[in-house]
């Protein structure tokens, strides 16, 4: 089995929760470091959440570091209606035991890809798209360097989640998404189009449940909460599971399929704000960007049993 080197950016947020205990639990992954950003919730509370699914998951060996505490340009967004108050669902906040690492969140990702092997380190970006924005301005080399750049974030047949026209990342931050999408890091998007196709149905909850692990009931626990918040909001009976797949696609790429195009972003207008334009009308040769319609979601749920197991 070969292992990716990877940084996590998120916001944790019930389903990037799940995505850390994917991460946290697999030899798959070569995990070095976990950097956050506002989003859902604050930046206080998404950094104190990722110490604690650390600690949950007994991985306090990986550094968490935190980012930025507000997009480029718009006001701090947040969406503690589909993560709580906290940010965490049902979980109750606890003062984790280990602290922050030193440093800057966008020095993590700056300071990682320059000094490791070119194309050695992915990014998963599971909020907005702030942290790669910042570090891109400040080391533009990393563009080069970087490994697989897998984003949760947009939407294109399925339409929005946030706007009619917008997924909520790319909605949050729209300048950083664009940002991101003009350089040359080589951008592969796992939108609503593919992450609606994950479903936490009651029989795959149960499942992390059975395995009776603090990883397996945490996961199963942030699904609950989502099955109730998509159940009130959108009718819902089994809620997508939006952040593990970008991060499922390193693990097992075969899961997935995905269609080479541009992406481009809409920043002007504030109807369609954070829309994602993706244009297939394109050499697949030298595509700047890949877009995810398919995914075989019985693997995705294997993996998650895997690493809570
Ligand atoms: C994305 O928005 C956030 O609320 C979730 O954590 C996920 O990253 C889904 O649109
Ligand atoms: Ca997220």
């Amino acid at each position: 089995m070969t292992t990716q080197s990877l940084i996590i950016d998120c916001d944790p947020g019930v389903d990037d929760a799940v995505a850390l205990m994917l991460a946290f639990g697999s030899a798959r992954l070569e995990l070095l470091a976990v950097t956050t950003v506002g989003g859902n919730v604050p930046l206080k509370k998404t950094t104190r959440n990722a110490l604690m699914l650390r600690q949950i998951a007994g991985r306090e060996d990986i550094q968490v570091r935190p980012g930025a505490d507000r997009p480029l340009r718009r006001k701090p967004a947040g969406a503690s209606e589909f993560h709580g108050e906290e940010g965490l669902g049902y979980l109750p906040p606890f003062t984790p035991d280990r602290g922050i690492a030193d440093g800057h969140g966008v020095d993590a990702i700056i300071d990682n890809v320059m000094s490791r092997p070119e194309g050695s380190v992915a990014l998963a970006i599971l909020g907005p798209m702030t942290n790669l924005a910042h570090a891109l301005r400040k080391e533009p080399m990393i563009q080069k360097r970087l490994g697989p750049v897998a984003v949760m974030g947009g939407a294109r047949s399925e339409g929005g989640n946030i706007t009619p026209s917008a997924e909520f990342n790319i909605w949050a931050d729209p300048e950083a998404a664009d940002e991101v999408l003009r350089s040359a890091c080589p951008v592969v998007m796992f939108g609503l189009d593919v992450t609606h196709q994950v479903r936490a149905t009651d029989a795959r909850i149960a499942r992390l449940a059975a395995l009776g692990t603090a990883r397996g009931d945490t996961a199963a626990a942030m699904m609950r909460f989502s099955q109730d918040v998509e159940k009130r909001i959108v009718g819902w009976d089994a809620p997508p599971l939006h952040d593990p797949c970008p991060v499922a696609w390193l693990m097992n790429p075969d899961l997935f399929t995905l269609k080479p195009c541009r992406i481009a972003v809409e920043v002007q207008s504030e109807l369609t704000r954070g829309h994602t334009a993706v244009e297939f009308r394109v050499d697949p040769e030298t595509a700047p960007h890949r877009w995810a319609t398919g995914v075989q979601a019985d693997g995705v749920f294997d993996l998650i049993a895997e690493s809570c197991a």
